[in-house]
């Protein structure tokens, strides 16, 4: 059924179209055209992206962003595991949470609806009981199962309630329980209306100092300023731009109106965003990641999005032999359907930087700092097929990330997401957060994490592994390097994908695979 919502959007989205080829003159080379649109909020025109000094208290609402994460069919969460190389000290954590985490306005505000005001929703600071955010549960010592089962089990467990409104939206569990990589685990448990998975992310770094010097705060990779494109060809790409973006925003509308990827064993139930989800990772060499890099010329990202391709395409084709065992399919025959069609929501960081130090010194002195939910995403269709050369998963990435580069979709949709709630209502907004991603088959998103070693108030951090649960999609990918190693880190919800372990082993076999033939080449 199309609803009048889905069809306004499509006519606003068609509008943006309008607008943006009547502003081809200003399009000046590739990347300089983001700059029309303004990605950097004022101050006053979307507060809840801007985070005032904690000592005005005046009520904020919710920016329609955050919101959004209180539908009832988007109660999303940020699950955040950091292994540590030594024992956790609860009270360590806890005396230096409350000069960190805590002058943080999202971390000791409740979200209040205002019923006088038509529901509104707003952000009331409160008196913060830590014993009742930081959580240590009793090990038994007799444990029945593994602790890397333990910990996932717990994680799991987490993953099947939800957090109480009379506290602000966030607990940490220290599970002192030696894994197979850690000697403990702190994890984080955050609303998705305190913030996105990036400035999640550098509020944690900024919480963290370097391992060699305890003063200093951990240095992230910044994103690199893309070349600006000279002479002949500007014209050619800024048209190349405004078609790619016309056809790629096309798509979006069609996925709002009818597009769906189809049916295959990695598509969850519709009610999949409610049900309890396991969530594991597993580590690869970065230095690896990067000698293929440098050998096919391309990214990081692309590299990662290559290895999931080849590894999804292993683990469905084992799926698809189990399907039809009875009829004599094995594992290495191709057992793949002509007609599969996989697309990836694939989330962008538009953020001009993560600045990490600036909320680090945000919790310092109380300044302010760009925050909020930014959220962009591009459309990925990935290619599933068994490849004879498996450096052609890694081509087939580039090529289809080279593509998502030449087009303004992230800022389209991300521009859109911020103002389709303000003109339409949250209900409709949530159609392009929510709809369209659930309508992929796959959420993949790409963290760059700290390049030297960290520690967490003092204790050495061996890994971090964020993920999220409640969204209605059955398979979230994230990768996030640090140090030397990328972690690969797995939400799935059980009743559909019930042996991710297994796809982590296909995912790994296709890394090693493509590492092989390259290392063979040269
Ligand atoms: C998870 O929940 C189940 C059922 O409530 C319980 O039996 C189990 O001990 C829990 N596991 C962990 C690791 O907390
Ligand atoms: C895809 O093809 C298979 C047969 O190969 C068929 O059973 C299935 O219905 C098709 N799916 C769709 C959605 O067309």
């Amino acid at each position: 059924m199309v609803e009048a919502r889905h069809l306004s959007i499509s006519i606003l989205l068609l509008f943006f179209i309008l607008k943006s080829a009547s502003t081809m003159e200003t399009l000046e080379g590739l990347k300089h055209a983001l700059k029309p649109i303004r990605i950097v909020p004022k101050e006053g025109d979307e507060k809840g992206m801007v985070v005032k000094r904690h000592d005005q208290e005046d009520h904020q609402p919710l920016s329609p962003m955050a919101c959004l994460f209180h539908e009832p069919d988007c109660n999303l969460y940020v699950i955040a595991m950091i292994g540590s190389k030594t024992r956790i000290d609860p009270d360590v954590v806890k005396a230096n949470l409350v000069h960190s985490l805590l002058k943080h306005p999202r971390f000791f505000s409740l979200q209040v609806m205002e019923e006088e005001k038509g529901g509104e929703m707003k952000w009331v600071p409160t008196k913060v009981n830590l014993e009742k955010h930081v959580i240590v549960p009793d090990m038994c010592s007799d444990m029945e199962t593994s602790s890397d089962k333990y910990v996932e089990d717990y994680i799991c467990n987490l993953t099947k309630t939800t957090l109480d409104f009379s506290k602000p939206l966030w607990d940490l569990h220290l599970l002192n329980v030696k894994t197979s990589d850690a000697e403990a685990v702190a994890v984080f448990r955050i609303h998705h209306s305190l913030g996105d998975g990036t400035s999640l992310m550098s509020l944690l770094l900024a919480c963290t100092r370097k391992a060699s010097d305890p003063t200093a705060l951990p240095s992230v990779p910044m994103m690199k300023k893309p070349k600006s494109s000279a002479g002949s060809g500007k014209w050619w790409k800024a048209f190349r731009l405004v078609w790619n973006t016309i056809i790629d925003v096309l798509m979006v509308i069609a996925t709002v109106l009818f597009l769906k990827d189809r049916d295959t064993p990695l598509r969850g139930p519709p009610n999949v965003g409610s049900t309890g989800r396991r969530i594991i990772h597993r580590t690869i060499s970065l230095e690896d990641v990067v000698m293929i890099k440098n050998a096919m010329s391309t990214t990081v990202n692309d590299v990662m999005v290559g290895i999931t391709q080849a590894g999804l395409s292993r683990y469905l084709n084992r799926r698809y032999a189990e399907g039809k065992k009875n009829k004599g399919a094995t594992e290495k025959k191709n057992n793949l359907p002509k007609n599969l069609s996989i697309r990836a929501t694939h989330f962008i960081n538009i953020r001009p930087s993560a600045g990490i130090h600036t909320l680090a010194e945000m919790m310092e002195k109380g300044s302010e700092a760009k925050w909020g939910n930014w959220i962009g995403y591009v459309l990925l269709p990935l290619s599933i097929a068994l490849r004879d050369n498996p450096l052609d998963y890694i081509q087939k990435a580039k090529e289809a990330m080279d593509r998502k580069k030449a087009s303004l979709e992230a800022l389209y949709i991300h521009s859109m997401a911020k103002s389709i709630p303000n003109l339409f209502g949250t209900k409709t907004g949530s159609v392009l957060c929510l709809k369209v991603p659930s309508r992929t088959t796959i959420w993949f998103s790409n963290v760059v994490g700290p390049q030297e070693e960290i520690a967490f108030f003092g204790h050495p951090i061996a890994y971090i592994a964020p993920s999220c649960f409640g969204q209605p999609n059955a398979l979230m990918i994230h990768v996030v390097s640090y140090v030397d190693k990328m972690n690969i880190i797995l939400s799935v919800d059980e009743s559909t994908v019930p042996d991710p372990h297994q796809l982590f082993d296909d995912l790994e076999e296709s890394f090693n695979l493509i590492k092989n033939v390259v290392m063979a080449r040269d």
